[in-house]
């Protein structure tokens, strides 16, 4: 397989979906997970227009910004937006203490200034691909994206399931990628959403994902490092560490 080539020095993260989390207690169970060894959180932003379910927003994220930290520094917060349009809230997460930005192509009408609009506010910058989303848009705005986030389910809920034709296009960006990265020296991450859990990790990563969202799986047990261990043992097996 392509994705077999991969350059080795390529670095697991977990970035547990906060979705799952108990919200009563968010902060508390933002820290807790980052402590179970968790590297990102990643914040799932829904609007009930582009996709049918209603969650969070900036002043959430400037609340659980006090917590989310690893080994003394600030750890990332991975914003992804489900929501259209995208640009007028870019500049309030930024503000909000989001460190990634991303967002669905067929949301924005102007998809190259919506990923300059995140740049210039000083965050990273993401597209996302829905599941039957082509990978087209990637042709004319890799030079301008930190990370390549492909859905593994339809985006709007938590707990469904890994859709197996994801593990097809996951090989194709990470060769993409890899070709990119060999020209000009620059890492794009590729993070893959949805349904992923202990038993389908290492599959994941071998098709050539580097982070990993997981919402139900983490949060959903009552030891959150167990199962975060659980991940990385499976991520080590993979041998693509
Ligand atoms: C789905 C969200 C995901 C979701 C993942 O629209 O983008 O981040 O919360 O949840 P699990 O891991 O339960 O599929
Ligand atoms: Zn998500």
């Amino acid at each position: 397989m392509e994705s077999q080539k991969n350059p080795s020095h390529r670095q697991f993260l977990i970035a547990p979906s906060i979705l799952s989390a108990d919200f009563a207690c968010l902060g508390k169970e933002v820290q807790d997970v980052l402590v179970a060894g968790a590297d990102w959180i990643h914040f799932d932003v829904m609007d009930n227009h582009y996709v049918p379910n209603l969650t969070i927003g900036p002043l959430v994220c400037e609340a659980i910004r006090p917590y989310a930290n690893k080994n003394g520094k600030p750890a990332v917060i991975d914003v992804h937006l489900m929501i259209e349009p995208v640009d007028r809230i870019v500049p309030d997460f930024a503000k909000a203490g989001a460190d990634l930005i991303s967002f669905h192509p067929e949301a924005s009408p102007h998809v190259n200034r919506t990923l300059n609009l995140i740049r210039d506010q000083g965050c990273q910058a993401g597209l996302v691909f829905n599941p039957a989303t082509p990978l087209d848009h990637l042709d004319h705005t890799l030079e301008l994206l930190d990370l390549v986030l492909l859905m593994s389910v339809n985006p709007g809920f938590g707990g469904q399931s890994f859709i197996p034709s994801t593990l097809q296009k996951i090989a194709q960006v990470r060769a993409r990628l890899d070709r990119y990265e060999a020209e000009t020296g620059r890492h794009i991450h590729l993070e893959v959403d949805g349904g992923i859990k202990v038993d389908n990790i290492a599959q994941v990563a071998q098709a050539g994902a580097d982070t990993f969202v997981a919402g139900s799986a983490i949060f959903g047990k009552e030891d959150y490092k167990q199962v975060i261990d659980a991940m990385r043992t499976e991520l080590g097996k993979s041998g693509k560490a």
